[in-house]
């Protein structure tokens, strides 16, 4: 039986001084239905927070507009004082509620100086280790809101900060302002696109964290490459799917997320599934195409 444990994954330092477990935990999934209110287990929704620490998984992801504000209040119900965690959270999208569910994008400095501090008043903590811009603002001037993410570093409100669903570009033009640790963008064995944002991130030693990282597309049908080497392997598609994404690249960061126990095992027995080269190879030239 393959054990249930983070370390196999490996370690990197975020922001060059902080020390996580690759493999993490996404905290989305762990509030209702449409990530809306509060989850529908709630004991089992703390019970996943708290096994956290007992299977080695130590950089838990979240943000303030899951829920909104659930997720971070569990995690500080389950967690605080986050002994050994580094809990990364994000602000920048707001939740008005009602069909179809949007998550407009507000990226006043003053909007989002009120959310790091929320953020802060939620977590109860002095200081955020991780605060991500969950995007971008096309109607603020880009460098307004780059230049109040710095200010919280500046002010000692975050240690590091990092960006969501960006582009290279975008990356370049923030890191003039404040040093980028991280960038969050959507990627996966079933979407590539970001695989330049990914090389960047590699190159300049910024944490690469995949959105949605267990889905592996067309080639998790029945049939398909993934379902033949999960079966060849006696694992599952998901667990293809995080070892792959562990083998891809040092910088990255994957952060699947559960509202289950038993699919957070199943998720992080993965960082002990060895890929071969041929095996990773095959998977890497077939989802690129
Ligand atoms: N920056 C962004 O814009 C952005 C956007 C989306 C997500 N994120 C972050 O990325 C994290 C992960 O993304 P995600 O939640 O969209 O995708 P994901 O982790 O790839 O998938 C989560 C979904 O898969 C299910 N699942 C998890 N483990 C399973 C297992 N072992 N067997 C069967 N089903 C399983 C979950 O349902 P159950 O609860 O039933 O297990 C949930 O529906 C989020 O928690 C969040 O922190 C960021």
């Amino acid at each position: 039986m393959t054990q249930i444990d983070a370390r196999p994954s490996g370690t990197f330092a975020i922001g060059g001084d902080m020390t996580i477990n690759r493999l993490g935990f996404g905290a989305m999934r762990i509030t209702g239905p449409g990530i809306w209110g509060e989850p529908e287990d709630r004991p089992e929704a703390l019970r996943v927070l708290k096994r956290l620490t007992e299977i080695g998984v130590n950089f838990i992801d979240t943000a303030d507009s899951y829920g909104p504000f659930v997720s971070e209040e569990l995690i500080a119900e389950a967690l605080y004082p986050y002994d050994g965690l580094l809990v990364a959270t994000k602000g920048a999208l707001v939740r008005p509620g009602g069909e179809p569910n949007p998550w407009p994008i507000v990226g006043d400095p003053h909007y989002l100086r009120q959310a790091v501090r929320m953020s802060l008043r939620r977590l109860k903590v002095e200081r955020i280790d991780l605060w991500q811009l969950h995007r971008i603002d096309p109607r603020v001037p880009q460098d307004e809101q780059f230049d109040v993410v710095k200010s919280f570093i500046d002010d000692g409100f975050i240690r590091h900060a990092g960006l969501s669903q960006v582009s290279v570009e975008q990356i370049e033009a923030a890191r003039k302002v404040f040093p980028v640790a991280t960038v969050q963008n959507l990627y996966n064995l079933g979407n590539r696109a970001d695989e330049d944002v990914l090389d960047y991130c590699e190159a300049n030693g910024i944490g690469f964290i995949p959105w949605y990282p267990l889905a592996a597309g067309s080639l998790a049908r029945p049939g398909g490459l993934v379902d033949k080497l999960a079966k060849a392997k006696g694992v599952t598609p998901g667990q293809i799917a995080i070892a792959w994404l562990l083998k891809r690249s040092p910088v990255m960061l994957p952060t699947p997320g559960t509202s289950r126990v038993k699919h957070l095992d199943e998720n992080v027995a993965a960082a002990s599934i060895t890929l071969s080269e041929d095996e990773f190879a095959e998977l890497d030239a077939v989802s690129r195409a």
